[in-house]
């Protein structure tokens, strides 16, 4: 009896995923490994992906566009709700696997699947994040892990899969391990092992070098609707056009590289680079509409659910109540945010130079130091005393 009867496995087209697929059959007597590529604007083509999968012993593969999902059901609910992981990765990768995983259990369930496979080492995040979606959306579903058990080099990952017909990598294959999508690309692995060392320029591609980056500046104007970015420069945009769009634009600024060392849910320390180009600028600009629309209150409260909810994204609990418990909370604080944010992207950043919004809280009248003035000095006076009366107190009484 082997570990499972029929498995849906995700597949990226990678030595990692191809060898899981003999693997499964041969070593832990799986019957039947159908594939599953998610198309989420990585840029690679697929059909050549769908081929290799049944190459290497796939008994069906699958090919799945789920691009507009992607930017709607999850990188713009991480725009509201302003996500950086330790205040600078915009979770391009962390945001894929939680829509990965749903995608697994739809497909296990259409084909009768008793079990989902991933090909996820036992260090990183990822394995975290598809086994919990998976036990959240379906419990039952048994969830095979291969490259986290079997224990084998790169070399001999290799070789195990060239007795199976899967081509060693032809081009001597990167140092780098290279997430993608249309949220950005992770980098990691290779010399930046090396904290200390500058990142190489090559491992780059949406981002220009910023000795390469236009002499002068560009303007552009994001249009939000409770929340959600929509226009650029008054144009209506769908969403995957819109990140097309300002992952080209503010790539060609230099915006969006991020070079961290960043905290590992396995409790591992990596050096991580990202460029996220849209997501950087687009987070900027949302925070800053939130400013004009939100009361104090709320735009504070919120700073500490959005750290929350960065936290639980990172950590794998996309199905889990706290972050539905969460989201509700933030959509309801986004029902005003509309408006426009105005933003100068030159030499690597993007400055916010303007905003505005119907829905706008800054009252003229109340913040204008000239003489149309319309807010009650004397009445300060009065807020003040009953204010400060507990510290003065205290400091009467202070021996
Ligand atoms: N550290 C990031 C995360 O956990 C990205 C991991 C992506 N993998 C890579 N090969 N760089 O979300």
């Amino acid at each position: 009896m082997g570990r499972a009867k029929k498995v849906v496995l995700a597949y990226s087209g990678g030595v990692d995923t191809s060898v899981c697929i003999p693997y499964l059959k041969q070593e832990w007597g799986v019957e039947e490994v159908i594939t599953l590529a998610a198309d989420l604007g990585q840029g690679e083509e697929l059909e050549p992906i769908r081929e290799k999968a049944l190459k290497s012993g796939a008994s069906e593969s699958l090919v799945v566009d789920v691009k507009d999902s992607f930017i709607k059901d999850y990188a713009f609910s991480a725009i509201q709700a302003n996500a950086l992981y330790e205040n600078r990765y915009p979770l391009g990768t962390a945001l894929a696997r939680p829509l990965i995983a749903k995608l697994l259990v739809e497909v296990a369930q259409q084909y009768g699947a008793d079990a989902i496979a991933h090909g996820c080492t036992g260090k990183g995040n990822d394995q975290v994040r598809f086994d919990v979606s998976t036990a959240a959306l379906n419990p039952n579903l048994k969830i095979l892990a291969p490259a986290r058990e079997w224990g084998m080099s790169r070399e001999e990952t290799i070789a195990y899969g060239e007795r199976f017909g899967i081509p060693a990598p032809v081009k001597k294959s990167s140092p780098y391990s290279i997430d993608k999508n249309l949220l950005g690309r992770s980098i990691e692995a290779g010399v930046l092992e090396d904290p200390a060392i500058e990142p190489p320029e090559e491992i780059y591609e949406m981002t220009k070098a910023i000795s390469d980056t236009p002499n002068e500046p560009e303007y552009i104007e994001i249009g939000f609707t409770k929340g959600v970015p929509t226009s650029i420069n008054g144009q209506p945009k769908n969403p995957v056009e819109l990140i097309e769009a300002l992952n080209l634009v503010a790539g060609n600024h230099g915006i969006g590289r991020i070079d961290m060392i960043e905290n590992r849910l396995v409790g591992i320390k990596s050096r991580e680079i990202y460029e996220s180009p849209a997501m950087v600028v687009l987070i900027n600009a949302h925070r800053d509409l939130e400013s004009l629309t939100l009361t104090a209150d709320v735009t504070q409260y919120k700073r500490g659910i959005e750290q929350t909810y960065t936290q639980i994204v990172y950590n794998g609990l996309w199905y889990s109540p706290l972050k539905v418990a969460l989201d509700a909370f933030i959509q309801k604080t986004q029902e005003r945010v509309s408006g426009t944010v105005r933003l100068k992207l030159f030499k690597g950043n993007a400055t916010i130079v303007g905003r505005h919004s119907e829905n706008s809280l800054y009252t003229p009248d109340l913040a204008t130091y000239s003489s149309e003035d319309q807010f009650d000095h004397k009445a300060a006076e009065g807020f003040i005393y009953v204010w400060g009366l507990p510290t003065r107190v205290w400091s009467q009484n202070g021996k």
